[in-house]
């Protein structure tokens, strides 16, 4: 049932050639932590600071509807799907810290002070109860929703059918 809201992470398990290749895209996806990084950083330094990232998936202290025994590379793969989903970086969901100017962002994953965190984790329900109710009882075989079938690149999906692009004439 893990599969049904973060089944794009689970895809990527298999090969190692796809998580690494994922690590690297997860690094880039998740560029506003380290975007004010110096274009001449060392590799060692590098190496270091996507460790530092992985690290921040491997303990997980607070969560309350992913499965607490995810995998870093899973966790780190459903935060950059539901990023990639709704058209955010991290802070959209997680709280930011105050930081001097020019500095790294410092985002508190831990904290549930954020509505939007609180109401992704309803989302997640949501999307879920969707699949195991009503999508996976059709006999078809209909394709899951994901965050994206809603979302498709936007915060706030589409809820009004005026907001539609202009219909071709007959
Ligand atoms: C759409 C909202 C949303 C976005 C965007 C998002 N997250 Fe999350 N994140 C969550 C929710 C919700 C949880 C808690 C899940 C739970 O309770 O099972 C979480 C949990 C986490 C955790 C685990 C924290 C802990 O110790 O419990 C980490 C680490 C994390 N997110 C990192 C990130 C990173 C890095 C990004 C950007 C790539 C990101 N998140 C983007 C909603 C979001
Ligand atoms: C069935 C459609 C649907 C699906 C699937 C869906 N959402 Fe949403 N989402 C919505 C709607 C509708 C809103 C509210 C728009 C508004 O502001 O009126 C929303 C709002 C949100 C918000 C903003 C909450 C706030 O406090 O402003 C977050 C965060 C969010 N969704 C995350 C997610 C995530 C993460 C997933 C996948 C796990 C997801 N959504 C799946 C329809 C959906």
């Amino acid at each position: 049932m893990n599969g049904l809201f973060f089944n794009n992470a689970m895809m990527n398990k298999k090969s190692v050639v796809t998580v690494l290749a994922s690590l690297t895209i997860g690094t880039i996806l998740i560029a506003p932590l380290s975007a004010q990084q110096t274009p001449s950083q060392t590799p060692e330094a590098k190496a270091e600071q996507q460790r530092k990232m992985l690290a921040l998936f491997e303990h997980p202290k607070n969560l309350k509807v992913l499965p607490k025994k995810i995998s870093p590379e899973d966790l780190q793969n459903t935060m950059r799907t539901y990023s990639k989903s709704l058209g955010v970086r991290c802070g959209f969901c997680h709280v930011e810290n105050e930081t001097p100017a020019g500095q790294k962002p410092d985002l508190d994953f831990v904290s549930d002070s954020k509505d939007e965190k609180r109401n992704a984790r309803k989302m997640i329900l949501m999307t879920k109860d969707i699949n195991a109710k009503y999508l996976q009882k059709i006999e078809r075989g209909f394709e899951e929703i994901t965050c994206v079938s809603c979302h498709q690149g936007h915060k706030k999906p589409m809820v009004n059918v005026d907001s539609l692009p202009q219909q071709p004439k007959k």
